[in-house]
């Protein structure tokens, strides 16, 4: 139908278009796909490990474990990694121990190799985020991570922007939500002695796991405990930009 020539062009032609697209593609996909606005983010994790089961409510089949018994270091430290296997292991030791959705698991505690979990939350490195200024001021998880509890499988909840950091800080009794139970904030060892009528002595562990623990001071004297500022309620967050930016 064609000469050879014209036949020759139309295969290069379209061999090329299908190159622009993909380039055009991978631009749009990894240039403009942003980690940090994109809501609904859920990775597939190593381990089926569903949140809606262990912090769930626990009159619907939950087992209502504190955010705080994993995630031990948002009231003290900038990060509040995802726990360690040992952590899995203080239960699963016993619990489904034939369980094959536990089954990499039991092999990274024998082995000693921590899970790959796959993380969701990302700001850019540029960014100074600081869990325990907020937890000190009980701030609850929800507040930015929304109701984690109820997930199966932890997806973003909110655009990690600059604008969102802002609003929150201008206004920050629109957007805060205080610390609720379930988080387990400030309600473990270090707080223990706050609670009314608590025979707790200071650095007697309190049952984090327990469903009905979950006391909130919410007028806790200015004191330190073991060199930790005690919670205290929030004011407002820095709008100057050396505060988030290094
Ligand atoms: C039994 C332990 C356990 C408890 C209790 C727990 N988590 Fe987690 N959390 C994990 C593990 C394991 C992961 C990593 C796997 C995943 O993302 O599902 C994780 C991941 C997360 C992430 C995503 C981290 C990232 O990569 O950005 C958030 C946010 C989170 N948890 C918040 C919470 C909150 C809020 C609560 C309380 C309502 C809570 N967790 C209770 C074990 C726990
Ligand atoms: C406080 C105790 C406790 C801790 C800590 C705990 N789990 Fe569990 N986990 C349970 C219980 C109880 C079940 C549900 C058993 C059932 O369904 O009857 C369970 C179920 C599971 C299942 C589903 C197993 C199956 O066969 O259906 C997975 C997967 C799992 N846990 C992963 C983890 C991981 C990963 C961690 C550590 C981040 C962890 N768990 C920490 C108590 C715990
Ligand atoms: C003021 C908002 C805010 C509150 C409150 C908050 N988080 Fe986060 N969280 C973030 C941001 C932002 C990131 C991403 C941090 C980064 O990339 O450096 C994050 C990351 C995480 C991660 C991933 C690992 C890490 O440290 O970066 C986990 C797990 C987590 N948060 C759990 C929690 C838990 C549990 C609570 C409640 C005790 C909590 N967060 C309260 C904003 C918050
Ligand atoms: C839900 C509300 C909320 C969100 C969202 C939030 N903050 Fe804050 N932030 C606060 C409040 C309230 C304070 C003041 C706490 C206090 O009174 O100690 C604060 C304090 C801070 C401080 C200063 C602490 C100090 O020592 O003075 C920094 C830095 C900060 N936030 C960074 C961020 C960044 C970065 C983000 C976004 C990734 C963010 N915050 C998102 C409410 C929020
Ligand atoms: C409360 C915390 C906070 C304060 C205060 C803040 N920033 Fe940011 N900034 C952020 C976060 C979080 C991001 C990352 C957002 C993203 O990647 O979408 C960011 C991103 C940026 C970026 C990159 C923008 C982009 O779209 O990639 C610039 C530039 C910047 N900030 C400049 C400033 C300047 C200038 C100020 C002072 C007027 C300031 N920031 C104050 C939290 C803050």
């Amino acid at each position: 139908m064609y000469t050879k020539a014209t036949d020759k062009l139309i295969k290069k032609a379209a061999i090329w278009l299908v190159a622009v697209i993909a380039v055009v593609f991978h631009i749009g996909y990894f240039g403009f796909h942003n980690r940090v606005t994109d809501v609904g983010y859920r990775p597939t994790q190593p381990v089926p490990f569903s949140h809606k089961l262990h912090a769930g409510d626990t009159t619907n089949g939950g087992l209502g474990i504190k955010c705080m018994y994993c995630h031990t270091t948002a009231e003290v430290s900038a990060h509040s990694p995802v726990p360690p296997t040992s952590t899995c292991m203080n239960c699963h030791i016993a619990i489904k121990t034939e369980s094959p959705r536990l089954q990499l698991v039991r092999d990274s505690y024998e082995k000693n190799i921590p899970i790959e979990w796959r993380r969701v939350h990302k700001l850019p490195d540029y960014v100074n985020f600081d869990h325990s200024r907020h937890i000190r001021a009980m701030i609850d998880c929800s507040s930015c991570h929304g109701k984690v509890e109820e997930m199966g499988v932890v997806s973003q909840a909110k655009m990690l922007t600059m604008g969102w950091c802002l609003d929150c800080h201008r206004n920050p009794e629109q957007f805060i939500v205080p610390a609720r139970p379930i988080s387990g904030i400030f309600t473990g060892v270090k707080a223990a002695a706050y609670q009314p009528n608590a025979k707790a002595e200071l650095g007697t562990p309190a049952p984090i796991t327990e469903p009905s623990f979950g006391y909130v001071p919410t007028d806790v004297p200015k004191q330190e405990v073991a060199g930790i500022p005690m919670p205290k309620k929030p004011g407002h967050g820095p709008e100057n930009c050396s505060a988030c930016h290094y």
